[in-house]
């Protein structure tokens, strides 16, 4: 399949350097292979320096970009001011920002405690603005010429979902920030622009969202209109584009990845998709006898 292909072919990333927060694992660490293929330089950054370790030893013989961990949790902006820090004593300058760390569980609403809420609004939304602040002051205060954020949202950023609702409710702040910023900063030459993917397998969310026998119970790709999940280099592809200079025009941008997903749930008559064919001659004729 053409989709499981890198799109760029050669060293597209050559001159940047880019942070990805919750970068060790999952999506993140699907985007850090690639933009190392690419040549970038990558800080991967996350809680669990040992997830770091083990995705920078996997990724070590990749002969173009270089790697760097950092131990950081979003929440905190101390350790992200250090994350900054880090990046620029490491590779002496930053380019661009992927907020793609996340926390997620799915749980009916009036189940979760304050905490529980509190701890997804801190991660997804809190910890999205203190990089976002900590990384876009320093490119203002250094008038730095160009600069790249790429926000990793969800479909449910604009549509809400039941039983993901602090989920829901951070996505769409990380959403507005995206909008918003990207008019703002536009004049310090920082471009905002957001993916909203559907369903891509993966251990973390997975996990979360589909435990036990969820996943056999609810095949999620019948969800789809395209009829199966998403492979992690589509997405790759697609964020390298977002992160490279060829997208230069593009800013406050949502860029959906999902197979159709969202508009199937959406549209009114979506479920006539379970009409047999041959109801339908049925159907048109008894449509039509009502002119008369
Ligand atoms: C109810 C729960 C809970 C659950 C935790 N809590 N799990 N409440 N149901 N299943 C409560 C705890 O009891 C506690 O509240 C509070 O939440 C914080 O929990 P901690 O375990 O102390 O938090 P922490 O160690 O910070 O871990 C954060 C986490 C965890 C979000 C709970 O799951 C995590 O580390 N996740 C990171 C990776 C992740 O979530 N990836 C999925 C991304 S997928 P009290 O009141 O008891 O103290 C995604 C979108 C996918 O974002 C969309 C797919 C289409
Ligand atoms: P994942 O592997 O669980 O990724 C989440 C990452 O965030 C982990 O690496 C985790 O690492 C890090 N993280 C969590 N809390 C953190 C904190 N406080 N500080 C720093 N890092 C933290 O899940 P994923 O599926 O790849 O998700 C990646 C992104 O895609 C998320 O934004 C998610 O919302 C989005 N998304 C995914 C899907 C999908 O189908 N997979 C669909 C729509 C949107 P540590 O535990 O080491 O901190």
């Amino acid at each position: 399949m053409v989709c499981k292909e890198p799109m760029f072919k050669n060293e597209e990333l050559k001159t940047k350097v880019i942070v990805i927060t919750g970068g060790g694992t999952g999506l993140g660490k699907s985007m850090t292979q690639y933009f190392l293929q690419l040549g970038a330089h990558v800080v991967i950054t996350s809680r669990k320096i040992e997830n770091l370790q083990k995705t920078a030893e996997e990724f070590k013989t990749i002969p173009s970009g270089k790697l760097h961990i950092v131990a950081c949790d979003v929440r905190k902006n101390n350790e992200v001011e250090h994350l900054l820090e880090d990046t620029l004593n490491t590779f002496g300058r930053v380019d661009g920002l992927i907020n793609n760390a996340a926390g997620n569980f799915i749980s009916p609403t009036e189940r979760l405690s304050s905490r529980a809420f509190d701890t997804i609004i801190d991660i997804v939304l809190k910890g999205t603005k203190n990089c976002t602040m900590v990384f876009g002051k320093h490119w203002i205060e250094n008038k730095q010429a160009q600069a790249t954020v790429l926000n990793i949202v969800t479909t449910y950023a604009w549509t809400g979902s039941a039983y993901v609702v602090p989920s829901a409710t951070a996505k769409a702040g990380v959403l507005a920030m995206t909008r918003s910023l990207a008019v703002e900063w536009a004049k310090y030459g920082i471009r905002f622009n957001a993916i909203a993917p559907g369903p891509f397998p993966t251990k973390g969310a997975w996990d979360r969202l589909l435990p036990g026998d969820l996943k056999e119970k609810f095949d999620i790709s019948k969800k789809v209109p395209l009829k199966r999940v998403g492979e992690h280099q589509e997405l790759a592809n697609l964020a390298a584009y977002l992160m490279s200079d060829y997208s230069a025009y593009i800013n406050g941008e949502v860029i959906t990845i999902d197979g159709g997903e969202w508009l199937q749930g959406a549209g009114e008559f979506n479920m006539l998709e379970a009409v047999p064919q041959d109801m339908w001659d049925m159907l048109e004729m008894m449509i039509r006898s009502k002119k008369k």
